[in-house]
């Protein structure tokens, strides 16, 4: 049974059980922020689970696609090393949200196995939870699975995670004891059941695992009981391949015969030789492919952070196992197609997006060509001479300057039985990250010491406070107790009106001050979380630890700033609707001026993309709807739909913007209505790093400013060109089409007026022992006509040595000429030669033909004039 029928029969049974069959969703979580990657078919229905969200339906069956390569499910490490991992696979599930329970779970389970799948029933064996009789009893006595094929397996603390009958998605959410099917691939492989000590083995190979759902897990691990029991399973589907393929290795399964010989296809093609079918190497390649590409599609672009970060590790995993083989070339991204061919039906958006993730996969994969030979050569060596262990910095160089992620390094020290030292690989990194926070913008602010209260701040609400207290006072980073005028600071309020930079808003500037002294305040950062530095300058008086002071943002620039911003959070908005919804927000910098924000995005935004985002951006704010910001628990914000940045650490309340459509978590500072923002116009659009866009924009008075200079500009261009701006474009080319026509008269007059010469020069010509000289200055010639015209003298004068020369803007060009005759005597390299060092200049050529350029045409007659004496003394 090929796989797409184990999928279709297995979708279908269920079916025929009353469940709704539901299509996958992507390997990218929407909106939760616990979860790096989709790690189980349940994940979509998280929320149904713990009674949050509603469908119309309480049984459910998915194909899910899955990845394992990072948090707390990872099989990273595995893969290529087993007959059954992978970073990515696909996990058949049957769901019941508060319907069926055990009984009904594993009945279902037993009749599709032996009856649909047929497998024996005396190969199946069963685990169920320590304390779970009740599972026990359904498989002993409804089932009538003999009870020495029946293993209690307890709550194993320290053992493997998934080992001990009690499944979690992660460290949070439901959760519940569960019952796993194991299938006896026969004495004549090695490995023990379940719950011996060598169950580790590969004969009793786990296929379907039956989650009975019970509980949520809260952070703070207290397991609260689920408003309904449920039921969540899942069944890898090339394990049930394997099985009923009768292969004993899931790479042996159809899905992956034509990966693998594209894979050593691709290896062969790119510089490896004979590459051996059975290699691990190609089996980690052909899982990669199909976890790097699944990721790309759903929205991820390598990176150095969070998820783009595990793309990076597991498309250099997969490129150094290529590069092991003998390719010296990008190999991996022309995977891309066989995998949409191979998997295309089951999932369309690979056919719909291969070109794009064939892209995002090439650069990636250029990118690192460029250093993996040098990183591997460094590697090579410190392996070289028996060592035990590759010492924390030398990973760590790789990492940083090989693009070496860590884990590759492990990869390649585990085929040599040598570890890596990784806790002086993170402390070198630390080291690193410490430099850079040194050596940070704001590091005056950045470093201080503080230990007094909290600022609290008021700037949502106001741009003033009044009093003010100064709980602290800092000069060229130290803690003083007063400072005084034309002192450069950073002073601490217990309360401000001022935003401290964040989130991308940059810091408010503004003024401190009370009767007798003033502070011109430039920007505000934080020193800690909750602690803002007022950096600025003393301008009168002075202020002591202690001193209150009215503090005043400076209105206008905050305006402006604010109106950006607003408008950032309705652009992010307008782009996904444009581009898709695979853009997701890199960085962004908001101040006066402009907002620019990065974005994960492969191509290019076209002039058309970039005016749909303007009219739907500008449409929001005519529409002139109100912002509300709402404090509420992250939870309760993920439920919302609001749009949040996996990556970052949100704490358990959260602040939830809703501007216009959009909706985002955002502690910065907004307009009251969209309508404040007046006028959005993008004015730049370009690429920053591999995969990733940058778009500025302006508002408000910035927008109207940068629409007149551009209509200024437009007018002085109509103004030269005598016509109205709706002219421009036809005047101008007409304008074009005539420069072009006089171009042309130019070039043949000169040539004219050369020839008209070189006539006249002809007579100009000495003969010295039957070779004619001449030495001449050229008029109004360029490179073309002084070439052309010293081929013609030289066929005029038959056995000639020629020089001509021409002045332009204070430069001359010189060109040399010798008949073939004549050029055993005189070279023409020689010749220019002997005239351009006298004009401060040099050249070279052919020994018939050679170019100069000098500096100083003042000589130009005197070295002319010496010529024939020159070729006098040769021939
Ligand atoms: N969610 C369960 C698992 O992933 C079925 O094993």
């Amino acid at each position: 049974m090929k796989a797409a029928e184990i999928r279709s029969t297995f979708l279908h049974f269920f079916e025929s059980k009353g469940h709704t069959i539901v299509s996958s969703s992507p390997v990218i979580p929407g909106d939760d922020p616990t979860l790096l990657f989709t790690n189980a078919g349940m994940n979509q229905f998280k929320d149904v689970f713990l009674g949050f969200d509603k469908r119309p339906y309480s049984r459910a069956t998915t194909s899910q696609k899955c990845i394992r390569a990072g948090g707390k499910h990872n099989d990273l490490d595995n893969v290529g090393y087993t007959a059954r991992h992978h970073t990515f696979f696909e996990m058949l599930g049957n769901f019941s949200f508060g319907d069926y329970f055990k009984k009904d779970a594993i009945a279902y389970a037993w009749e599709l196995l032996t009856v649909h799948f047929k497998l024996p029933k005396d190969k199946l064996w069963a685990t169920v939870y320590a304390e779970d009789d009740e599972a026990y009893d359904i498989w002993l006595k409804d089932i009538g699975l003999p009870a020495e094929r029946i293993v209690r397996i307890g709550d194993n603390k320290g053992g493997r995670y998934m080992s001990d009958n009690f499944w979690m998605m992660g460290d949070t959410g439901p959760c519940g004891p569960c019952s796993e099917i194991f299938y006896d691939h026969g004495p004549e492989v090695a490995g023990g059941p379940p719950g011996s000590p060598e169950q580790d083995g590969d004969r009793y190979i786990e296929i379907w695992n039956n989650v009975f759902m019970q509980f949520n897990r809260t952070d703070d691990g207290v397991m609260h009981p689920l408003p309904k029991p449920s039921v969540d399973t899942g069944m890898g589907l090339e394990r049930l391949a394997a099985v009923l393929q009768h292969v004993h290795s899931n790479y042996e399964i159809d899905l992956f015969a034509q990966l693998l010989a594209a894979a050593k296809g691709a290896v062969e093609a790119s510089g490896g030789t004979d590459v051996d079918p059975a290699s691990p190497s190609l089996k980690v390649i052909a899982d990669h492919i199909r976890a790097c590409t699944f990721t790309i599609v759903d929205g991820v672009i390598p990176g150095n952070e969070g998820r783009g970060y595990v793309l990076r590790r597991i498309a250099r995993r997969a490129i150094r196992h290529g590069y092991k083989l003998g390719a010296r070339k990008p190999f991996f991204y022309t995977l891309v197609a066989p995998l949409a061919a191979v998997m295309g039906e089951a999932y369309p958006e690979l056919k719909r997006d291969a070109d794009r993730a064939t892209a995002v996969l090439k650069a990636e994969e250029e990118r690192f060509f460029q250093t993996i030979q040098h990183g591997m050569e460094i590697l090579e060596a410190a392996l070289a001479g028996g060592t035990q262990q590759i010492d924390g910095d030398t990973a760590f160089k790789l990492h940083d300057t090989f693009g070496f992620p860590v884990d590759l390094t492990g990869d390649v020290c585990r085929e040599r039985g040598v570890t890596v030292d990784e806790v002086g690989f993170n402390a070198a990194m630390n080291r690193q990250r410490e430099q850079a926070r040194a050596s940070a913008k704001f590091k005056m602010a950045a470093g201080l010491a503080y230990e007094g209260t909290p600022t609290t701040f008021h700037g949502y609400e106001h741009l003033v406070c009044e009093t003010s207290k100064v709980t602290a006072l800092y000069v060229d980073g130290a803690a003083v107790a007063s400072v005084k005028a034309g002192d450069d600071c950073v002073i601490v309020l217990d309360h401000t009106p001022f935003y401290a930079e964040s989130g991308g808003q940059a810091g408010d500037s503004g003024e401190l001050r009370n009767a007798v002294a003033r502070v011109l305040v430039e920007d505000t950062t934080k020193i800690q979380a909750d602690v803002f530095g007022h950096q600025g300058r003393v301008v009168e008086g002075s202020i002591a630890v202690g001193d209150s002071l009215a503090a005043k943002v400076n209105a206008e620039q905050r305006v402006k700033t604010v109106r950006n911003h607003s408008a950032t959070h309705l652009m992010h908005k307008a782009l996904r609707e444009v581009l898709g919804g695979h853009v997701q927000q890199k960085g962004s910098l908001v101040n006066a001026e402009r907002t620019r924000f990065d974005f994960a995005h492969n191509a290019p935004v076209t002039d058309e993309q970039i005016r749909r985002v303007e009219a739907i951006v500008n449409a929001e704010i005519l529409a002139n709807a109100g912002a509300t910001a709402q404090v509420m628990a992250l939870d309760d914000a993920q439920k919302s739909g609001a749009m949040m940045l996996f990556g970052e650490k949100y704490g358990d309340t959260v602040r939830v913007l809703s501007i216009g459509s959009s909706k985002e978590l955002c502690g910065g500072t907004h307009v009251k209505a969209t309508g404040d923002i007046g006028l959005f116009k993008i004015v730049a659009e370009s690429g920053v790093a591999a995969g990733i866009r940058r778009v500025e924009a302006v508002t408000g008075d910035n927008a109207l400013a940068y629409l007149q200079s551009l209509e200024a500009t437009v007018g002085q261009v109509a103004g030269a060109l005598k016509a109205t701006p709706a002219e421009l474009p036809v005047r101008l080319g007409a304008v074009l089409d005539q420069v072009r026509a006089l171009e042309k008269e130019i070039a043949a007059l000169k040539g004219k007026l050369a020839s008209a010469q070189g006539d006249e020069l002809l007579a100009q010509a000495v003969d010295i022992k039957g070779l004619k000289v001449l030495a001449a200055v050229l008029q109004g010639a360029d490179a073309k006509t002084l070439r052309d015209t010293l081929d013609k003298l030289k066929d005029k004068l038959k056995t000639a040595a020629i020089v001509l020369a021409v002045v332009e803007g204070g430069k001359v060009q010189l060109a040399a000429g010798v008949t073939a005759d004549s050029t055993a005597k005189v070279k023409a390299g020689e010749l220019v030669n002997f005239v351009a060092q006298q004009v401060g200049g040099k050249g070279g050529g052919k020994p018939d033909m050679a170019m100069a350029g000098g500096t100083d045409p003042s000589r130009l007659a005197e070295a002319l004039a010496g010529v024939a004496g020159w070729v006098g003394e040769r021939v």
